[in-house]
């Protein structure tokens, strides 16, 4: 294996009485709110954090800005030097086994009709196709309102929702970043946190 990429193995990372948030995004500008969602999200007890980001995500936020949480793109999945052996980590298999909770925060149109289509081309879309069925997971749509509203979203979501398993939250109605006024932003990040919080019954860390 190359000495240059980074590994994660699952059963090393997980800690006893933790909740694993892997927390996905994905190419629209909604992504600015990732290093937010982790910094609220840390503000718990007991939580820890990755984060699986899109090539296109990338553009909106900066990786370095996301304290507490390592962000794993397309590149940490593959070597052009011919460098896996048998037996290595296979990194969306081990991303997968160690998540306790998964949100796709944002969820791009692109990403949300590759899922409902089973597409597995890069590291977000191969962790969730190969994601147990018992893993509880919620999609935060977000895209510009012609693109919400374009006939073939409602069945993306159908199957997401109905054949897939996951849970829709959102999109919700403003002022979008691109002008248009409508439904297609994402869920406010506050209310996205506070699902897992929810969920999982978390309590803040003192002082925080
Ligand atoms: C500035 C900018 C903003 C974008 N915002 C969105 C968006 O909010 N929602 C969306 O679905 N696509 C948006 N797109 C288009 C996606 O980034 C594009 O479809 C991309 O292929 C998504 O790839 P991904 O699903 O692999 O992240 C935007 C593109 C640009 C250049």
């Amino acid at each position: 294996m190359s000495s240059l990429r980074r590994t994660f193995v699952a059963e090393q990372e997980r800690t006893d009485g933790c909740v694993h948030v892997l927390l996905i995004t994905t190419g629209s500008v909604a992504s600015i709110k990732a290093p937010l969602i982790v910094s609220e999200l840390l503000s718990y007890r007991n939580v820890k954090v990755e984060v699986v980001s899109t090539k296109s995500s990338l553009a909106f936020f900066d990786a370095a800005a996301v304290a507490g949480a390592r962000v794993w793109r397309d590149e940490d999945e593959w070597t052009e030097d011919g460098g896996y052996r048998i037996g290595d980590p296979i990194l969306h298999i081990e991303l997968r086994r160690w998540a306790d909770v998964v949100l796709i925060a944002p969820c791009s149109a692109n990403t949300l009709s590759k899922i409902a289509h089973g597409i597995c081309d890069n590291l977000v879309t191969s962790l969730l196709r190969a994601l147990a069925p018992t893993t509880p997971t919620y999609v935060f749509p977000a895209m510009n309102t012609l693109m919400y509203e374009h006939p073939l979203t409602n069945d993306h979501i159908r199957i997401v929702r109905d054949v897939i398993g996951y849970q829709i939250v959102g999109p919700i109605g403003k002022k979008l970043a691109c002008g248009d006024i409508g439904l297609g932003a994402m869920t406010e990040w506050k209310d996205i946190v506070q699902i897992v919080v929810d969920k999982f019954q978390l309590l803040r860390v003192p002082d925080s």
